[in-house]
This record gives C-alpha cells, sequence and structure tokens, in this order.
C-alpha cells in the first residue's frame, strides 16, 4: 500500500495536510499530533510585517461551519523565520509557507526572505485585498491573478501554489490564469464570504460585518470546484473546504485532488488530521487498492 504523492517535484508521504490558519505553525498542536505523521504542514498566512489582525469579535460559529474575519493576524516574516521556521526544523516534515500581503511587492519581499530557507514550497493567498487596486481581492481578477503569479514565480527559489478565491463567477478562469502564468499548483478553495446579524442586538455578529465560511458546510461547493479546475488545468491540485473524515478527504482526491487540507475541523477534533490518515490507509486495505494516486480524478 502506497499512500506517497508528490507535487512540483517535492514528495509527500501522504496526501493530508493542514490547511492555513488553523493549525499555526503546529506549536499548539505537537502534544496531540504526531507532526511527522502530516503529509505537509502549511503555516499560517506571513506578511512581510507585523499586522495586528482585525477588531473582535472575529470568529462566530455557523450551521456546520464558521465564521472568521481573524485579518491575517501575523507577526510578520522575520519573526516567523526565528520563531517558526526554527520550531519546525525538528520535525521531518515539508513546510509550506503560506504568505500574505496587501501589494505584490508585500509578497515578493516574503517570497525572497524565504528563498534561503528550507521551506519545500510557497502557498500564495491571493484573497488578500490589493490595496493599489481598490481593495479588490488579487484572487478576483484574472488579470492581477496572473500578474502576480508571474511576478512571484520569477523571484521564488521553491515552488508556487496559487490560492484560489471561491468568491468569483468562474474558478476555472482563475486555474487557467495561474497555470498560464506559471503556477506549479493551486490549492482551493479559500473561505467563502458570509454574514450573521445578531437580531437581539440588531447589530453585526462581526466587528468586520463580513468573515469567510469554513467547515463542512462549504463542503459540497469546493469538491464541485475542485473537479471543475481539474478539468481546467493540468498542474496539480490541493483539495480543501469542510473536510472531517477520510471519506471527504477521499471525495476531493477523487474529483481531482493531489492532496488535501484540513482546517477548521481541527478545532472541533484536535487529532484530525492523522485520524484521516490512518482513514485513508485503511480505505485502501478494504478496498484493495494499491496507491492513492490510482484514485487521483477517477470519478469522471
Ligand atoms: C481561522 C481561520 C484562519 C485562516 N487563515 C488563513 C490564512 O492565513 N491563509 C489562507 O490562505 N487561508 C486561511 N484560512 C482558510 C483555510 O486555510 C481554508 O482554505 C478554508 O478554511 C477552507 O477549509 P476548511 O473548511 O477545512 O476550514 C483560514 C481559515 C480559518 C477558519
Amino acid at each position: 500500500m502506497d499512500t506517497t504523492v508528490s507535487i512540483a517535484g517535492v514528495e509527500f508521504k501522504n496526501p493530508v495536510m493542514t490547511a492555513s490558519g488553523t493549525f499555526g505553525s503546529g506549536m499548539e498542536y505537537c502534544d496531540f499530533v504526531d507532526i511527522e505523521k502530516l503529509g505537509a504542514i502549511v503555516t499560517k498566512g506571513v506578511a512581510n510585517v507585523p499586522w495586528p489582525g482585525n477588531p473582535t469579535p472575529r470568529v462566530t460559529e455557523t450551521p456546520s461551519g464558521m465564521l472568521n474575519a481573524i485579518g491575517l493576524q501575523n507577526p510578520g516574516i522575520d519573526v516567523f523565520i526565528e520563531r517558526d521556521l526554527a520550531f519546525l526544523k525538528q520535525y521531518d516534515v515539508p513546510v509550506i509557507v503560506n504568505v500574505c500581503g496587501k501589494s505584490v511587492e508585500d509578497y515578493l519581499d516574503v517570497v525572497e526572505r524565504l528563498s534561503d530557507t528550507n521551506v519545500a514550497m510557497l502557498e500564495i493567498n491571493v484573497s488578500c485585498p490589493n490595496v493599489k487596486e481598490g481593495a479588490i481581492a488579487f484572487g478576483q481578477k484574472k488579470e492581477a491573478l496572473f500578474d502576480i503569479t508571474k511576478r512571484i514565480k520569477a523571484v521564488a527559489k521553491q515552488p508556487v501554489i496559487m490560492k484560489l478565491s471561491p468568491n468569483v463567477t468562474d474558478i476555472t478562469e482563475m486555474a487557467k490564469a495561474a497555470e498560464a502564468a506559471g503556477a506549479d499548483a493551486i490549492s482551493l478553495i479559500n473561505t467563502i464570504t458570509g454574514m450573521k446579524i445578531d437580531i437581539n442586538r440588531r447589530k453585526f455578529v462581526l466587528a468586520n460585518k463580513t468573515g469567510g465560511l469554513s467547515g463542512p458546510a462549504i463542503r459540497p461547493v469546493a469538491v464541485r470546484m475542485v473537479y471543475q479546475c481539474a478539468n481546467a488545468v493540468s498542474i496539480p491540485i490541493i483539495g480543501m473546504g469542510g473536510i472531517a473524515s477520510a471519506e471527504d478527504a477521499l471525495e476531493f482526491i477523487m474529483a481531482g485532488a493531489t492532496a488535501v487540507s484540513v482546517g477548521a475541523y481541527n478545532f472541533i477534533n484536535p487529532y484530525a488530521v492523522t485520524e484521516i490518515i490512518d482513514g485513508l490507509e485503511q480505505y485502501l486495505k478494504r478496498n484493495g487498492t494499491e496507491t492513492v494516486r490510482e484514485l487521483i480524478g477517477c470519478v469522471k
């Protein structure tokens, strides 16, 4: 039985990763989770300088999910390299660093700072507002997505994963723009913009008014988008959105994802990622399937 997969020349012992922003850099989870068992650890978004994040309240529960408007709070790349990457060095696990920014230059700063580290891949969060272009997210306009991908690829030393926003009319347009600009892989989906109102206080629940919806509620949307992208581009896909079990992970893989990430469900069950890895192995055994790879995109 073989659970290995590879993306852009990087080998993963299994296809199950953490989703950015839901696992920190592993410090808070390492007492519960055997970090070296993970396919990869994907870290919380990091910018060139520290970001304070949004005012509170910034998370709230929703049916089968949650809304968050953390605002990409992060300590900035200097602290991240000294503290988080230094911590992760002790583990034999590929590290994928999620990068955020308010301008293309911000992203390029972070990408350049990471060039001489042992980070395996970069994941570029293009759901951030582009302050120079009326705060429309980079990932919501195919021209902007093409431009940022191309400029990052020109300086990046590691393979680049473009993390697509689902808040668009046609996700395949975005996948094609990322591929055409040279992205090594895409990941999807980021959260879906939502809103919740407190009818007793007659106010928005989140200080930011809107937040990103994640958790099992978004899974069917995510599976559909992964399937559409898998049929539109030939670069590998990392699928995510509401994965809570090995069965959920398998849906994404069969829809065309080479690997999957577990996000909000880590907050419900901190053992989720490792249980999903065990569940995948059991599925392979039960079904006499020799490799995970033969399941990728098997549903046409
Ligand atoms: C609290 C929270 C923080 C997140 N932070 C980031 C982030 O920093 N960068 C990013 O690209 N995605 C971030 N995400 C999005 C997740 O990585 C993931 O794409 C999304 O939540 C869908 O997966 P899920 O339903 O399994 O959570 C965050 C999600 C949550 C819930």
